[in-house]
């Protein structure tokens, strides 16, 4: 099993403890202040529930699954290049964390909590206005492509270092998926690295939760066994990117 994800917690002014998420069961810091948190270890398969292989993810493609609830959307990106190793990212309420890195042969796979930082822009089957633009397509919402944009008041996010803020509205990282890279070349998920925004999520967006997943109790159950991927093209009816 290769893990080349294993994360790093900055506790403030102490020295690097290294985690490998798998070890650890429950949250790292208490509810509210959490910066890991360990949920089921679930494979990534495809809408007929073949596990996906990370050698056969497309490109600067937006995937889209759900983790660690069954409506938390998460974007999976494989990347033009390898990712940065052990960048330092800093949560809103100043708590310091590393992320390790993306996975896959060339550490390139990255997966994302798609729900912006600032005000929960996420997508749904109507629409999503937060995605990964490709390199070679054009964003208002920072100089260079390859990034991860909110364009409901765009917010830049780095793709290949942890979605540290590159600029825009959001004060913080999208929270991290931390992913296992099989060596059956299979993806699965295991917890969730930076300060999530789920509960205010799940309060923001209750009457959508309930039009889409049949009630709030379904969209607040956790995801186990595996999580269906699909293209961001596939998922939402309208892609708004500036
Ligand atoms: S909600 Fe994403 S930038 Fe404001």
């Amino acid at each position: 099993m290769e893990r080349r994800n294993f994360l790093k917690v900055v506790a403030a002014g102490a020295t690097i403890v290294a985690v490998n998420p798998s070890l650890i069961r429950g949250n790292l810091y208490a509810s509210d202040g959490q910066l890991y948190v360990a949920y089921e270890k679930t494979q990534i398969v495809d809408a007929a529930g073949i596990p996906i292989k990370a050698s056969k993810l497309e490109t600067e493609v937006n995937y889209i699954f759900n983790y660690p609830y069954a409506s938390t959307p998460c974007i999976l990106v494989n990347l033009p290049k390898p990712t940065q190793q052990d960048v330092e990212l800093t949560a809103e309420n100043g708590e310091k964390y590393v992320w390790k890195s993306g996975v896959g042969k060339e550490r390139t796979i990255v997966a994302y909590v798609a729900i912006c930082t600032h005000q929960l822009t996420h997508p749904t089957p109507n629409d999503s206005f937060i995605m990964y633009v490709p390199e070679k397509t054009k964003t208002m919402a920072y100089d260079k492509s390859g990034v991860i944009v909110c364009s409901s008041h765009l917010s830049a996010f780095d793709a290949k270092a942890g979605a540290k803020v590159l600029g825009g509205a959001a004060t913080q990282p999208l929270s991290a998926v931390i992913l296992e890279h099989a060596a059956d070349d299979t993806l699965w998920a295991v917890g969730i690295l930076g300060m999530d925004k789920f509960q205010d999520y799940f309060k923001a967006f209750k009457p959508e939760l309930k039009q889409f997943y049949n009630g709030t109790a379904e969209a607040k159950k956790l995801v186990s066994i595996s999580a269906k991927t699909v293209k961001l093209t596939e998922f939402s009816n309208d892609l708004i990117q500036y």
